[in-house]
C-alpha cells in the first residue's frame, strides 16, 4: 500500500503542497518519499526514509513549477532504497509516474521491454509503466492514449498519476483495485489516495471508480473510460475536517484498519504466483514446525490444523520465546515456518537463526527489508501495507490468506484457493453489520471477563478473540478450547459473565452447541458468532453475530475475527482507551 497525489495550482509553488498532502497520506506508507514537477524538464527528488528526515536531508519542497506528483512508498518489489522510491521514469527521464498496487505481470513487461533496449533503474513492478508509456509515445501517442495502451498491457491493481515533459499542464490518473479520487478547486485541480490528503485545498471530491481515467489540465479535469468516452461524474461535497486526514476519515487508525481487510486479503491473493514459487522450491518435507508470537502465534495454529488435515503432515506450534527450551528435532526434512508481522520481533528472530543451522526455514512477513526476509532461506510477504495500531488485524487476515495459499499449493487444492478469493466479500458484509456489534459492545463493555470458545479451526480464532479483548480493552479475556471448558475453567461460569462462542457450520458446530448449553446452564450470557441462518444458535445463544452461511468452518478463520476484533475496537472506544496505543505494549517487540 502506498499513498499518492498530484496537483496542477495556480500562482503556486506545488511542491510544498504536495509534502503537505503526501505527509497525510503516511499512513499507507512510510519508507521512503518522491516528489516530481515539471518544468522544460521534470525535476525529481526522492529517497528512502520517512518524510521528515527526508525533507531535512534533501529538501523535498525545493523544486520549481505549480504542478506536480507525489508518492510515499511501503515497499513491496524492491527493498527501500533511493532508486526504488517512486517517482519512476522512463529512459530518458521526460515521463515520471506514481504507483500504487501490484503489477503481477511485470517481470514478463520488464523482460520484453529490456530486449527493445529499454534501461531500468529500479527493482520495482512500477518502472514498467513509464517505460511502457514510453514506448508507446514513441510511436505517436499521446500522454492519454499512450497511458490507455500501458493499462491494457498489465494485470494487478493500480492508482497512477503520470506526466510528461512533452505535455505540460497535463497529469492523467487511472484506476483499477486501488483508491483513488480527484479534488476541484477553483482552478486548482488534485488527484489523491485518499481526499483527506487533499481537505486543506479542496472538499469538492469526485470517487474513480475501476476502469476511469482522470485529465488534470490548467482548464479543468475529465474523467473518461478506457474507450476515451467523457463519463459525467458526481461531485460530493465533503464535511470532513483535516484533521482527520491521516486516518483517511476514521477515528482511530485501528477501525481504518479492520476496514481494510478486504483490500489486505485482495492485495496477499495477488502473491499467490510467488506462494506457488516458493512451495516448488521447497525440498522434500516430512515436518513442519510454525514459530511466532501473539497474534502471529494463532495464525500459526490455524496452519498446524490446515496442514494436519489436508495434508497428514505433522506439524508443531512453538511460541519463538519458548522456542530454545522445546525446539523439535529437526532436520533437513524440517520446514520451520516463521510468522512475523514486523519480521523484527526478538523471539523470532532468535528462533530463526537456532532452527537455520538444521532446517529448511520460510519467513511469512508484512515489512519488506526486515531482519527476518533477510535472514530466511525463503519468503513470502503478505501485502497487507502499513499497520499502524498495535494490535494486529489486517495483518493477521494476511497472513492467514498467506497460510491457506500455501497449504492449496502444497496439497493441490485448487478449490480452496477459489474460496479465499470471496473472502473479502464475506468481510464486507459483516462490516455492514458494525452498529449491531457496536451495539453489543456497549451492553457488555463493564464486565470483568469475558470467555471465547470455539472447537477446530474455531479454537485459534478464540484465542484470538481474548488477545484482542486484553489488548486494548483492558478487560480480562481467556481464550478456550470448547471442550476443554468442563476441565476445570467452568467453575469461573457464573451468572452473567460473557462468552463468546465461535460455531461456524461444519464438523464442530453440534459439539460446540452443547458446549453452549452447559454455560447457559450456569447462567453465562451467550454472544454467538455462526452462520445467519443457524436457528439452533439464536436459540441458544443471547446475542448472535451473522455471517455468510456459505462461510464453512474451513474457511472461517479469516472472516470470523472481523467481528471480535469490532467487538474489542468498540469496548475500548466506550471505555476512553485509546485502542492504537494501548498501555504496556509496543507495535514491533525487539526485546527478548
Ligand atoms: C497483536 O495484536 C500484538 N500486537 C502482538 O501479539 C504481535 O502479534 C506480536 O508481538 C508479534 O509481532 P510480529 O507479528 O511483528 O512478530
Amino acid at each position: 500500500m502506498c499513498g499518492i497525489v498530484g496537483c496542477i495550482l495556480k500562482d503556486k509553488k506545488a511542491a510544498p503542497i504536495l509534502l503537505e498532502c503526501v505527509t497525510k497520506l503516511e499512513y499507507r506508507g512510510y519508507d521512503s518519499v518522491g516528489i516530481a514537477t515539471p518544468d522544460s524538464e521534470i525535476h525529481i527528488k526522492k529517497d528512502q526514509g520517512k518524510i521528515k528526515d527526508v525533507n531535512k536531508k534533501i529538501g523535498l519542497s525545493n523544486l520549481p513549477g505549480d504542478m506536480g506528483i507525489a508518492h510515499v512508498r511501503w515497499a513491496t518489489h524492491g527493498i527501500p532504497t533511493k532508486e526504488n522510491s517512486h517517482p519512476h521514469t522512463d529512459c530518458s527521464g521526460n515521463i515520471a509516474v506514481v504507483h500504487n498496487g501490484i503489477i503481477e505481470n511485470y517481470k514478463e513487461i520488464k523482460d520484453a521491454l529490456i530486449e527493445e533496449g529499454h534501461v531500468f533503474k529500479s527493482e520495482t513492478d512500477t518502472e514498467v509503466i513509464p517505460h511502457l508509456i514510453e514506448k508507446f509515445m514513441a510511436q505517436g501517442l499521446d500522454l492519454e492514449s499512450a497511458i490507455r495502451d500501458t493499462l491494457d498491457m498489465i494485470h494487478g491493481s493500480y492508482a497512477i498519476a503520470a506526466m510528461a515533459a512533452a505535455e505540460p499542464g497535463k497529469i492523467v490518473g487511472a484506476k483499477k483495485d486501488s483508491p483513488l479520487i480527484v479534488g476541484k478547486g477553483i482552478d486548482e485541480y488534485f488527484v489523491a489516495s485518499d481526499a483527506p490528503a487533499i481537505l486543506n485545498h479542496t472538499n469538492n471530491i469526485i470517487y474513480l471508480e475501476d476502469g476511469e481515467m482522470v485529465i488534470l489540465e490548467r482548464s479543468g479535469v475529465t474523467v473518461k473510460n478506457m474507450l476515451g468516452e467523457v463519463i459525467k461524474k458526481e461531485i460530493h461535497v465533503l464535511d470532513w475536517t483535516p484533521e482527520m486526514a491521516e486516518k483517511g476519515g476514521f477515528d482511530h487508525f485501528m477501525i481504518k484498519e479492520i476496514h481494510e481487510q478486504g483490500e489486505s486479503v485482495r492485495n496477499t491473493l495477488m502473491e499467490a504466483a510467488d506462494i506457488e514459487k516458493v512451495v516448488n522450491e521447497l525440498p522434500d518435507i516430512e515436518r513442519i514446525s510454525f514459530v511466532a508470537c501473539g497474534t502471529s502465534y494463532h495464525a500459526s495454529l490455524i496452519g498446524k490444523y490446515l496442514f494436519e488435515s489436508l495434508m497428514g503432515v505433522p506439524t508443531d506450534v512453538i511460541l519463538a520465546s519458548e522456542f530454545k527450551y522445546s525446539a523439535p528435532a529437526l532436520n533437513d526434512k524440517t520446514l520451520v515456518i516463521f510468522i512475523s508481522q514486523s519480521g523484527e520481533t526478538a523471539d523470532t528472530l532468535k528462533a530463526l537463526r537456532l532452527a537455520k543451522e538444521s532446517a529448511e526455514t520460510l519467513a511469512i512477513v508484512n515489512v519488506l527489508g526486515s531482519a527476518a526476509t533477510r535472514e530466511a532461506h525463503h519468503v513470502i510477504f503478505t501485502r497487507a501495507g502499513p499497520e499502524i495500531g498495535v494490535a494486529a488485524t489486517k495483518t493477521y487476515v494476511s497472513q492467514l490468506t498467506c497460510i491457506y495459499i500455501l497449504v492449496s499449493y502444497m496439497s493441490n487444492r485448487m478449490d480452496l484457493l477459489e474460496e479465499l478469493h470471496k473472502v473479502p466479500q464475506y468481510m464486507e458484509d459483516i462490516l455492514a453489520d458494525e452498529d449491531h456489534i457496536k451495539e453489543i459492545a456497549s451492553r457488555y463493555k463493564d464486565s470483568q471477563d469475558f470467555f471465547f470458545i470455539g472447537r477446530g479451526f474455531s479454537y485459534p480464532t478464540a484465542l484470538e478473540g481474548a488477545l484482542k479483548l486484553k489488548e486494548i480493552t483492558y478487560i480480562h479475556g481467556e481464550g478456550y478450547a470448547a471442550g476443554e471448558l468442563k476441565h476445570g475453567p467452568l467453575a469461573l461460569i457464573d451468572d452473567g459473565v460473557p462468552v463468546v462462542a465461535v460455531v461456524p457450520p461444519g464438523i464442530s458446530h453440534d459439539k460446540t452447541l452443547s458446549n453452549v448449553e452447559e454455560v447457559r446452564a450456569r447462567g453465562a450470557r451467550v454472544i454467538g458468532l455462526g452462520s445467519h441462518e443457524d436457528k439452533l444458535l439464536k436459540s441458544e445463544a443471547d446475542d448472535v453475530i451473522g455471517i455468510n452461511e456459505s462461510v464453512n468452518e474451513l474457511i472461517s478463520p479469516i472472516s470470523y475475527i472481523v467481528p471480535l476484533q469490532l467487538l474489542s475496537y468498540y469496548i475500548s472506544v466506550e471505555k476512553g482507551i485509546d485502542p492504537d496505543k494501548p498501555k504496556n505494549l509496543a507495535k514491533c517487540v525487539t526485546v527478548e
